[in-house]
């Protein structure tokens, strides 16, 4: 035998050699809960050690990830029942707590990369990411209510805004509005192929944003196809997207791989809540080991072409990445 592949798998060094792919925290994006209030704390149950988080406590929280090397996050609002409305008029109101705990971030922490999110559902009474008119949900007018909450969104100081609405036209339409405005610097990540997954559930817990009747299939990509996302993907490129998204991220890897072969810009995955919840539940129940699993579920994710990766375990990760723990 003159080829011995175990020939380099012999030792930590040269293995560290031919290893093909790596991941650094820095490609991490860390998603936390805002609610409105002062001193909260309160965990997601079906989202083990993740929290919905009032400002002051967020705060330091955001510190405490920037320290270990945790610099960007996607900040998602849960947003009381009162404010919602049919038209979700409280996403770019002047007093919303979420766009001013945007700014405070960004003016505590300069360095830090902010993430929003743009889609109606926290603040529709609907539940629904569009607006609902007799059951269905209108794409057209949904676009302007969605501008409006971006360009809102990067008044407060967003470095990125991320559409996950699924909304025909939406990017266009969002970066003409954001240039109008003067914020031709503020990036677009577009939630490109986003698929109807049941992987949603626990954030649907952690913000209470399920719809209240019919399902997101509609809008939502048919988990069946893949060649669909092709086309998703040739319409965000062209309406301007800087970074294109897949979600969720394990069951689509597919999907991740055939976004980067065919595109040139960064390719992110949403490594989403049901999936960090069904690992956690795994470990905490003894039957998988999470030291081990973690890193391992994220590094399939980056194999398979993910540039950033959103997830739920970015600061366990970091830490892990820091203390020298990771292969
Ligand atoms: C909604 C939105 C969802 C997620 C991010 N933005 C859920 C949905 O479409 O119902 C899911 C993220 C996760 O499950 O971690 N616009």
């Amino acid at each position: 035998m003159f080829r011995r592949p175990r020939r380099n798998r012999k030792s930590k060094a040269v293995r560290f050699h031919a290893q093909e792919t790596h991941l650094h925290p820095r490609q991490l994006i860390y998603p936390l809960f805002l609610v409105d209030g002062q001193g909260i704390k309160d965990e997601v149950k079906s989202l083990p050690e993740n929290y919905r988080w009032s400002l002051d406590l967020l705060l330091p929280e955001i510190e405490s990830c920037l320290e270990i090397g945790l610099d960007s996050f996607v900040l998602f609002p849960a947003v009381a029942d009162h404010l919602k409305d049919q038209v979700a008029s409280y996403s770019y109101a002047e007093d919303n707590f979420y766009l001013k705990a945007l700014q405070t971030i960004k003016e505590k922490f300069p360095e830090a990369c902010l993430m929003t999110d743009v889609a109606m559902d926290p603040y529709s009474s609907d539940g629904h990411d569009g607006l609902v008119h007799n059951g269905e949900i209108l794409n057209d007018e949904t676009l302007d209510i969605l501008a409006k909450m971006s360009v809102a969104q990067a008044q407060a100081g967003a470095d990125i805004i991320g559409p996950s609405d699924m909304m025909d036209g939406r990017v266009g339409y969002i970066r003409e509005s954001l240039d109008e405005e003067g914020f031709t610097d503020v990036s677009i990540m577009s939630y490109t192929a986003k698929y109807a997954s049941a992987f949603y559930g626990p954030f649907r817990d952690a913000l209470d944003s399920a719809p209240k009747s019919g399902d997101k299939k509609t809008y939502q990509m048919n988990p069946a196809n893949q060649r669909e996302a092709l086309v998703e993907a040739d319409l965000d490129y062209a309406e301007g997207a800087d970074y294109m998204m897949v979600k969720p991220a394990l069951p689509y890897l597919d999907i991740i791989q055939l976004l980067k072969t065919n595109y040139d810009i960064p390719i992110a995955a949403y490594n989403v809540s049901g999936e960090y919840a069904m690992l956690m539940a795994a470990c905490q129940n003894g039957w998988l080991d999470f030291e081990k699993a973690m890193p391992e579920m994220l590094l399939s994710i980056r194999r398979a072409g993910a540039d950033v990766i959103l997830t739920y375990f970015a600061k366990a990760y970091a830490k892990r990445f820091r203390d020298g723990k990771l292969g």
